[in-house]
């Protein structure tokens, strides 16, 4: 059989609700045409992100029963720790409320103010969280991913020549820890090979720097390896993300990406002496050790969830239905980041709107037009995300795990289909008010 089907079928159903067009319309102008300001309720698809929306399974919720809420020591934490031990073979695993948790933690106990932390392109909060610390965040992506058209397997590795001579200019006293996120979320969801890794796992070694995943979708970037990488056709998902994690110091991780959990993380080092003052850390603001932040249910359903994650059916089926909304408009003629990317897909606005210059925000635009004509809430990552920084002007669908089927799916790519249609008549924006930084998350605008 060639059909893909949804490896799961549903228990417990959660109703969706249409609105009008005139009700939209009115959602729209009171939110100041800024989605993050529109009420979950008021949505009928909802792909601003795929972290914290997953649908858990009935192991993780017969899991959350079991949960040990003692404060310390509790059972919850040691399930979960045999897990991750498993897995990423790192001494130290310290649970965290969610990824950024473990990023301040990380960098707070790493960083110094004048260093440097490269990374093939950090996400938003860890470059933050960086930049807090008085160090700069520099995103060293291949050359190529600049190219949103090219169709490369592995698009999301690191530049490993420009990762040379950035410790060659810069010393590699400088550069506390180099960062590889896979997949590269920033830079469309992309996967890193298994090569570039060991590339700059060698760099680092030689230099005596140590090398950190940020692992958020470190098993949809395995699947990618699985699928695309020479040698690796053979191997399970949990051999090529143990391998993964055999090249790296340490990780941070939000388990609210691939552990399917909607809360929750850490942060692993093979350093004993990092994890010590790390520990202190988590300790001021966190939470004891034994639950960093989470309640003991939650410790549980990570655990369930980082097994159940790598399950070959599920990731065959994950990554197919991620590219299927993504060939399906790309084949009509909707110019999107290729290739499709594990967990969203990315419309490069500018290119679909040539009318809408920059200034004018055409991703927002854009996310403005789809919530309008079919309620699908998206998010724009472009000049309102990043200002002047922007290197594109996207639109990112993100896809939650398990949540949606492939008739949603469906009307997604219908409302697109039909929105391009008409695309000349979009206009563009214009900020009306932004707070100081983030201005994403509670700008508001008004159409021109
Ligand atoms: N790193 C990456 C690559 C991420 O995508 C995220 C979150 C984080 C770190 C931070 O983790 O949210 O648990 O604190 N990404 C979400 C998104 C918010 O929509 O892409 P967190």
């Amino acid at each position: 059989m060639r059909t893909i089907i949804e490896p799961f079928r549903i228990k417990s159903v959660e109703p969706l609700r249409h609105s009008t067009a005139a009700e939209r319309e009115q959602y729209l102008e009171q939110a100041g045409y800024n989605l993050f300001g529109i009420e979950a309720r008021h949505i009928l698809i909802d792909l601003l992100t795929d972290s914290g929306t997953s649908a858990m399974s009935t192991e993780q919720w017969a899991a959350v029963m079991r949960g040990d809420e003692s404060y310390a020591g509790s059972e919850s934490f040691f399930r979960l720790k045999r897990v991750a031990d498993e897995l990423t073979g790192f001494r130290h695993m310290i649970p965290t409320h969610q990824g950024r948790a473990a990023e301040r933690i990380l960098f707070t106990v790493m960083c110094k103010p004048g260093n440097i932390v490269p990374n093939n392109t950090h996400f938003d909060t860890t470059r933050a969280n960086i930049e807090f610390t008085g160090a700069r965040a520099v995103d060293l992506p291949i050359p190529e991913a600049a190219d949103t058209q090219a169709r490369l397997d592995f698009k999301g590795n690191l530049d490993v020549a420009a990762l040379e001579s950035l410790i060659a200019v810069e010393g590699p006293g400088k550069i506390p820890l180099v960062i590889v996120t896979v997949t590269n979320n920033s830079g469309g969801g992309q996967p890193v090979s298994m090569a570039n890794l060991e590339a700059v796992q060698r760099v680092c070694a030689r230099h005596g720097i140590p090398l950190y995943l940020d692992a958020c979708r470190f098993a949809e970037n395995a699947w990618f390896i699985h699928e695309r990488e020479a040698g690796y056709g053979s191997w399970s998902p949990k051999q090529i993300a143990q391998k993964m994690f055999s090249l790296a110091d340490g990780c941070t991780f939000s388990a609210k990406k691939d552990a399917f959990a909607n809360i929750g993380g850490f942060l692993s080092t093979n350093d004993d002496r990092l994890a010590q003052q790390e520990t202190n850390l988590l300790i001021l603001t966190e939470g004891f050790p034994t639950y960093g932040g989470l309640a003991g249910r939650d410790l549980d359903a990570i655990a369930v969830g980082l097994e159940e994650v790598l399950d070959p059916d599920y990731l065959r089926y994950r990554i197919a239905s991620t590219g299927y909304l993504g060939r399906h408009i790309a084949d009509h003629g909707v110019p999107i980041v290729e290739p499709p990317g594990g967990h969203a897909i990315y419309i490069d606005a500018a290119r679909m709107l040539p009318h809408i210059p920059p200034p004018q925000f055409p991703g927002q635009a854009l996310a403005v037009e789809l919530y309008r004509h079919a309620g699908i809430r998206s998010v724009e990552i472009g000049s309102v995300m990043f200002g002047e920084a922007a290197r594109h002007e996207l639109l990112r669908l993100a896809i939650p795990r398990r949540v949606y089927t492939q008739s949603h799916i469906d009307y997604v790519v219908e409302a697109i289909l039909e929105v391009n249609a008409r695309k000349q008549e979009i206009r563009g924006l214009e900020i009306v008010e932004e707070p100081p930084f983030l201005r994403h998350f509670s700008a508001r605008f008004r159409q021109l």
